[in-house]
């Protein structure tokens, strides 16, 4: 087995100050990038925070009492994030998704919902506004995100055994209180409700069944993720990347599954049904079946940068013009010009790439621009 190297440095990456192009770009809601991919999908980052720490995102050894988070002024306010995403939906964004770090951390988060749940697709219809949660505060919090316009929320749950979870989040934290928070925002109306699992072979791939059986029949579309080599500090390596395909294999030979058709362009997911009609299932593959090439998803920091891929090693950031004194018009265009430079595909390419190349330089990390 090769050694597990964790660099310790800054997680931030490089980044181009966004630039109001000489001829505006009004928003028609068609914009493409340069692969003709379509802007559909914003996830905005609320928070770089987290009060987990899961290996394979914000390992203890790199993210401790020293590590160099964002200060509160660097933060986009809820008035700024809502500003920027009026102008992302003009260009045709229908589904916004509020990540971190955990971003039920971010004080008044409901404040921040109730701005973007005003907001109206191109077609005059309401946007699909959810939400990616560890589950710790859902138990609390399910029924004001609920009243503040929230429709539905994904919960991340790597596992049912108390102790897999516990050591899988490194804070000790039980799984009693997050599967009580899934409850909670059963309860509240937040659905449909997605469970994410992040699959590491080795560690909780016994886990894949239990899960199967909890949430079958309960309305709960639990999903199976390929470990990823997103970032640069979780150490990953490929052995520990379990295929979907082996974990539908698993699966049906206990459940029988049939494959579903896909429900949107662009979807993260392959889903999978029961074959008695007892709900369904998906799975992530973005290591072993890439799905880049109708990726139509855009990332806004904490601090107002843009980033066009996962596993992108450079930002845009917006923050210049949002705080100088840029017009919606501008901001917009700024925007529009970002999207149509876009060519990535990280994963498509990683196959050809060399071990932690991405597209030459550090790569940004999940826990600053959210899954
Ligand atoms: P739904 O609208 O609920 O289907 O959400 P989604 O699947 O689009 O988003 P979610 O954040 O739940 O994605 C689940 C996981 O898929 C993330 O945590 C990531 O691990 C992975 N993922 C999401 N988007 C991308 C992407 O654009 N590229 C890659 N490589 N992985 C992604
Ligand atoms: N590989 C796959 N998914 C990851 N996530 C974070 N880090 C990784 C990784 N290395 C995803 C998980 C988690 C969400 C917040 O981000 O789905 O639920
Ligand atoms: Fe926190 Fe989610 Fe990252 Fe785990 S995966 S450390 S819960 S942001
Ligand atoms: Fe989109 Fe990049 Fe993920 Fe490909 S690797 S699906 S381009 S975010």
């Amino acid at each position: 087995m090769s050694e597990r190297v964790i660099p310790l440095v800054d997680h931030r990456s490089r980044t181009l100050v966004a630039s109001v192009p000489s001829s505006a770009i009004a928003p028609t809601g068609l914009l493409a990038d340069s692969l003709g991919r379509p802007l559909r999908d914003l996830r905005i980052s609320v928070t770089d925070r987290c009060n987990f720490r899961c290996s394979y995102c914000m390992p203890k050894e790199v993210f401790d009492k020293d590590y160099p988070y964002l200060p509160h002024s660097a933060l986009l306010s809820f008035e700024e994030i809502t500003r920027v995403a009026r102008q992302f939906v003009a260009h045709g964004v229908q589904k916004i998704r509020l990540t971190g770090g955990e971003p039920l951390l971010r004080k008044n988060i409901e404040i921040l919902i109730e701005q973007l749940a005003a907001l109206r697709t191109v077609e005059g219809r309401p946007l699909d506004i959810t939400l990616t949660t560890n589950g710790s505060l859902l138990e609390r919090k399910a029924a004001a995100l609920k009243a503040a316009g929230l429709q539905r929320v994904t919960v991340s749950l790597d596992g049912l055994d108390d102790t897999v979870f516990r050591s899988m989040n490194d804070v000790d934290f039980p799984v009693a209180d997050v599967l009580r928070g899934i409850e909670a925002a059963q309860a509240a109306g937040l659905g449909p409700i997605k469970v994410n699992m992040v699959v590491k072979r080795g560690t909780n791939d016994h886990e894949i069944l239990p899960m199967a059986r909890h949430f079958r029949g309960t309305g709960v579309v639990l999903r199976f993720i390929e470990y990823m080599d997103v970032g640069a500090t979780n150490g990953w390596r490929m052995d520990e990347v379990m295929p979907s395909a082996e974990v539908v294999q698993l699966i049906h030979q206990q459940l029988p599954l049939v494959q579903l058709e896909p429900s949107a362009t662009g979807e993260t997911a392959e889903r999978w049904g029961y074959a008695d009609g007892q709900g369904e299932i998906g799975v992530i593959s973005s290591v072993t079946q890439a799905f880049c090439g109708d990726c139509n998803r855009a990332r806004l920091s904490t601090e107002g940068k843009v980033y066009l891929c996962l596993f992108a090693n450079q930002g845009h950031d917006l923050k210049p013009l949002v705080r100088g004194n840029a017009s919606d018009a501008e901001l917009a265009s700024a925007i529009a010009a970002i999207w149509q430079g876009r060519s990535d595909r990280y994963s498509q390419l990683r196959a050809s790439l060399p071990p932690d190349a991405s597209t030459g330089g550090r790569r940004v990390e999940m826990s600053y621009i959210g899954g």
